[in-house]
């Protein structure tokens, strides 16, 4: 069975992660094999990169390198092996993170972030990413809500114009790659409804 590379995108307090188990949880109803993982800490020593990263100031191009590193980690150690025995892997953020938060986000080159990527990502591509979208001020207020069971996290402490560039350059990137992007609002429905939505677009798709 062909190996197929989804992953869920979008600002915070979208849902992401819950959508990401839900919709694994699902695929592993279907009789798939399915890795569900996430960027960064997708693996062991990217869950220690992910600590120094969401917890140390620094500069964005040092911010973009060591998301970098626990990519090129996790794209050879976890997404690509998956890929190859044919497993459907389910990505909580990926490389469209680095270009809306490093790029949009903190301004550095779309292009450097790209040709650095390139070099340890090669046709490494996900199949189909849905962008999960609210209001920014909304969407960090529904973070920060969680806090307290969570690690934490610089990117929530940044100012809302911040957060405002990182949402656009998620619909910049969208429209770039309309194929390969599916945009999903969650400024109101429920978990489930969201699910539907995203099993409904795999369906369409003839992907499951
Ligand atoms: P998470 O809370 O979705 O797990 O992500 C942790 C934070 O890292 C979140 O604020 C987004 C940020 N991030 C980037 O800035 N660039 C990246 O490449 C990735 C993967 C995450």
């Amino acid at each position: 069975m062909k190996g197929l590379f989804i992953t869920l995108e979008g600002p915070e307090g979208a849902g992401k992660s819950t959508q990401a188990r839900m919709l694994a949880e699902w695929l592993q109803k279907q009789g798939r094999e399915v890795v569900l993982t996430r960027e960064p800490g997708g693996t062991e020593l990217g869950q220690a990169l992910r600590r120094l990263i969401l917890t140390h100031p620094m500069r964005p191009e040092t911010e973009f390198l060591l998301y970098s590193a626990d990519r090129a980690e996790h794209a050879a150690t976890v997404i690509r092996p998956a890929l190859k025995r044919g497993a459907v892997v389910v990505s909580d953020r990926w490389l469209d993170s680095s270009l809306a938060y490093q790029g949009y986000g903190r301004g550095l080159p779309i292009a450097w972030l790209r040709a650095v990527s390139q070099g340890f990502l090669g046709d490494l591509w996900p199949d189909l990413t849905f962008l999960l979208y609210l209001p920014p001020r909304l969407g960090l207020w529904r973070a920060r809500h969680r806090r307290g069971t969570l690690e934490p996290d610089r990117f929530e402490e940044e100012e809302l114009a911040f957060h405002e560039r990182v949402l656009e350059g998620f619909f910049e990137l969208a429209r770039g790659e309309p194929e390969r992007f599916v945009k999903v609002s969650v400024e109101k429905p429920r978990a489930e409804e969201v699910h539907r939505r995203l099993v409904e677009e795999l369906r369409a798709r003839g992907l499951v």
